[in-house]
């Protein structure tokens, strides 16, 4: 039986109403959305604007029409970085970020005369909020974090961030991909000005989907121009969101299927979501922690972790543990860097890296039995 757990990456499987969405809006809908203004149009267009309600509602953001759709919460995290950073700004970010902030950042470093303080964390990931303040500077413009760490599995502590932010009048962008839909976020309560999310992770939508939600107020540069389907005279991007924000045609299948994914979530419930993850996180600890020569990466307090559990094995290179783990044993796991070489040098373990192990909500006791036992095997 095959067994995926690479979750954090992508969810898989995907709730059965996220391809029946998908089928029937490419079947029976097929148009895109603000370009026709005939019914199927207007369906799609009604599809689009249910998504940024339901997004909306689930991160309690202040206004739908703040919700930006992208391909991912990488576009997101671009969009939001370089639609407000200019020469001169200070940003503040952490020594855990995955190449989707820290890449960015260093481009824009380079490029563009932004000046980063990354705050060193802990090897478990963990921050100390004392170190952040200390950093801030009369040019701060910016603090961008992730919620939750891909490789670690810490969770950060974004609502004190978010008041620290707050009180300095500083901007706050959450890199929210790997916990929307697995950890209640409340951009309102949390003070997060922007929120970068990914939909085909714990929201449960196809490929290609994800989305930046912005506070009311805030104006973002556009990072990419064209057709907009409405006020198409003026040569620059209308100023109203989302239409400034989503040049081109977009991934409306993706996003019908985001649709059902959010819906899924919102009748599980992101709590229900997080007390399933965190059962089997627990399971799969327990059951890896006393195999020889094995450290479990990332804080041992559960309520600071996501579904995220990452191993090194002394003596064993994480890519052959992987390989024969899905070869042998038709188990789905992530060896390697995971696209946060910074999170690797924090944790001690760039040179080597990790494998990953990350279960999902459709992850069973049995197959967390099953993995645990092929590696006991391995080793
Ligand atoms: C913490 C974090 N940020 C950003 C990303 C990028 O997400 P996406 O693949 O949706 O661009 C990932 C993906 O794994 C991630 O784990």
């Amino acid at each position: 039986m095959s067994i995926y757990l690479d979750n954090a990456a992508t969810s898989w499987p995907k709730p059965e109403t996220v391809y029946q969405s998908v089928d029937n809006f490419m079947r029976k809908v097929g148009a895109t959305p603000g370009r026709g203004g005939y019914r199927r149009e207007e369906e799609a267009a009604r599809i689009a604007d249910q998504v940024r309600d339901t997004i909306s509602e689930l991160f309690h953001a202040p206004d739908p029409t703040g919700v930006a759709f992208t391909m991912n919460a990488t576009q997101a995290i671009n969009m939001a970085l370089k639609g407000l950073l200019r020469s001169g700004d200070h940003v503040i970010t952490t020594s855990i970020e995955h190449n989707a902030m820290w890449r960015p950042l260093k481009a824009m470093e380079r490029g563009g005369g932004v000046v980063i303080t990354a705050i060193p964390c802990a090897g478990d990931g963990t921050i100390q909020l004392n170190d952040l303040e200390a950093q801030i500077r009369p040019t701060t413009r910016l603090i961008a974090m992730l919620h939750a760490s891909n490789v670690l599995g810490t969770i950060l502590p974004i609502a004190e961030v978010g008041a620290m932010a707050k009180k300095h009048g500083i901007h706050f962008l959450v890199d929210a991909a790997q916990t929307a839909g697995a950890y209640p976020i409340d951009m309102a309560g949390m003070n997060i000005d922007l929120l970068a999310f990914s939909g085909h992770k714990g929201l449960y939508g196809p490929h290609g989907t994800g989305g930046l939600v912005v506070r009311p107020g805030i104006r973002l540069e556009t990072w990419i121009e064209g057709g907009s389907g409405v006020e198409s005279t003026p040569e620059t991007m209308p100023e109203a969101l989302p239409l400034r924000l989503e040049a081109g045609t977009q991934n409306t299948a993706g996003i019908a299927g985001l649709l059902a994914g959010v819906a899924f979530v919102q009748k599980l419930g992101v709590e229900q979501i997080r007390d399933r993850e965190m059962t089997l996180t627990s399971l799969l600890i327990d059951a890896l922690c006393d195999m020889p020569g094995l450290t479990i990466l990332g804080p041992a307090d559960l309520t600071i972790r996501t579904a995220v559990v990452s191993v090194i094995v002394e003596g064993y290179v994480p890519d052959q543990l992987a390989a024969v783990l899905d070869q042998v044993f038709d188990i789905a796991t992530r060896a390697g860097l995971h696209c946060a070489p910074q999170a690797h040098r924090t944790a001690g373990t760039l040179n080597s890296g990790a494998l990953r192990f990350s279960p999902g909500c459709f992850t069973t006791e049995d197959e967390i039995h099953e993995a645990a036992e092929a590696l006991r095997s391995i080793l």
